[in-house]
């Protein structure tokens, strides 16, 4: 497999590692028009850390989250993460790394569920277990315990969540993004259309997870709940110009 700048791990609990990392637009059918999310940004996480992402609409916060992930390809800089023992850089990763690394190490709860047509929320959830070998039926029922933990009412379990409300969607991505333990998670907003109580219930989760040594980066629109999560705050700022090449 072709992993880039594979060595040992990092030496400290740094789990993941950035420096340099530029992001920038082009916007190929709109006159070329470039857009600079960012630039030049150096971001340390550590085993059981969670660090929240900060700064105004349109700062770059998910454009960080999505390149760490491996969504956007940064225009420079380096995104080091410890996988398996190894150390991978997801700006130059190959596909077949980057999958590596997502199935394994890094979790990513999007802002939305990207519902999958006919598929049953309970299965959704469930897969994420059976994908890494656990059988069929203690997948299922620990998905049950991890619905019902976020309130989806067992009627709906059965059912494809295309037809959920937001709050429900949004819901069944947490179950699917916590199910599994992975040791770095990247959460965009993930209780942005949620009731207290369910709130509550993402706060614990996250607290678990950085108890078990999860290294979170997330964004928290909500001030109580990054308040209650985040060890530390990264502010992000709005980009006036273009200045790198994409
Ligand atoms: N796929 C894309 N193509 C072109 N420009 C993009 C793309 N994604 C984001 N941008 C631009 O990059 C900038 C940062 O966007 P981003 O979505 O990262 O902001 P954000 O901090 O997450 O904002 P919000 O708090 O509103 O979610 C914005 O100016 C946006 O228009
Ligand atoms: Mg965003």
């Amino acid at each position: 497999m072709n992993i880039a700048h594979i060595s040992s791990a990092m030496p400290d609990k740094r789990v993941l590692s950035v420096r340099g990392l530029c992001k920038t637009f082009t916007l190929h059918t709109q006159g070329g028009t470039r857009i600079e999310a960012f630039s030049d940004l150096d971001v340390d996480v550590r085993e059981g850390e969670c660090l929240a992402l900060h700064g105004p609409s349109g700062a770059g916060k998910s454009t960080l989250l999505r390149s760490l992930y491996a969504n956007y390809k940064p225009c420079a800089g380096s995104i080091v993460v410890n996988h398996k023992g190894t150390r991978v850089d997801m700006a130059t990763a190959s596909p077949r790394a980057v999958l590596a690394v997502r199935h394994s190490t890094m979790g990513y709860v999007s802002q939305f569920l990207r519902v999958i047509p006919r598929v049953s929320c309970l299965d959704i959830v469930a897969e994420r277990l059976t994908a890494h070998g656990e059988a069929e039926q203690s997948a299922r029922e620990k998905a049950k315990e991890m619905l019902a933990r976020l309130h989806i009412p067992e009627r709906l379990w059965r059912l494809a969540p295309a037809t959920f409300s937001g709050g429900e969607q949004q819901r069944v991505n947490i179950a699917r993004g916590f199910i599994r333990r992975y040791p770095v998670m990247l959460l965009d907003e993930p209780t942005a259309s949620l009731d207290a109580a369910n709130r509550k219930t993402v706060v614990a989760l996250i607290e678990e997870a950085k108890a078990a040594g999860a290294a979170i980066v997330g964004i928290f629109h909500d001030e109580a709940v990054r308040d209650a999560v985040a060890d530390r705050v990264y502010e992000l700022f709005p980009q006036e110009v273009a200045p790198c090449a994409a």
